[in-house]
């Protein structure tokens, strides 16, 4: 009788101690994965690179647009005289900078800031219509449209000076 009131209260006492003791281990194994998701989406939003892979260009237009077809070579002929765009009628060079890195003379003014041309994961990610697209109408946040300014021709002429200008930071590089 004495061991069976002795096993009762050991029941009576262990049951509430083991709930307890799994709360706690549970909580904190919580706390943990929290820990462990918001040190990896703090390293993703710190890197300029995130904010670079997502694409201007509004998602119901996005599979017609990378499928443009660019109809300007990449050759030195094309190159020079989009360079000569870039640098003068079309004033790229004003906010992303004579290298395109971002860094032009009315960077400081644009948030989020002018692309910087030379991030290799943007290069890679971003296909020629995409550019080609937001030259053509810019962005709700700073990048203004060339639409009426610039020919198919010139505007795809860029769109390889960019990727030159991610290769090399320009043909103006090579020149100068
Ligand atoms: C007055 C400043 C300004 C000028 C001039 C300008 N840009 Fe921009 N551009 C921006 C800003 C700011 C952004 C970023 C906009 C955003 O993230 O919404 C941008 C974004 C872009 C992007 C989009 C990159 C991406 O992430 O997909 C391309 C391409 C681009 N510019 C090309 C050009 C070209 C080519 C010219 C010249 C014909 C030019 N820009 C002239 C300010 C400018």
């Amino acid at each position: 009788m004495k061991n069976l009131k002795t096993s009762l209260v050991m029941v009576v006492l262990l049951i509430p101690l083991y709930l307890v003791f799994t709360m706690l281990n549970g909580s904190a194994a919580q706390a943990d994965s929290d820990n462990h998701e918001s040190a990896e989406h703090m390293a993703l939003e710190s890197s300029p690179d995130h904010e670079a892979l997502e694409t201007k260009v509004p998602s119901g237009k996005l599979a017609e647009v990378r499928a443009f077809k660019n109809l300007v070579a990449s050759d030195e002929k094309s190159l020079s005289e989009a360079k000569a765009i870039y640098g003068g009628k079309g004033t790229c060079f004003n906010c992303h900078g004579e290298k395109g890195m971002g860094d032009g003379e009315l960077a400081s003014s644009f948030d989020p800031k002018p692309r910087n041309f030379t991030i290799p994961v943007w290069q890679k990610v971003r296909t020629d219509g995409e550019i080609f697209w937001i030259i053509t109408n810019g962005t709700e946040s700073g990048m203004p449209p060339f639409g009426d300014m610039l020919s198919d021709e010139e505007k795809w002429g860029l769109v390889n000076y960019i990727r030159e200008l991610g290769k090399t930071g320009g043909v103006a590089n090579k020149s100068n």
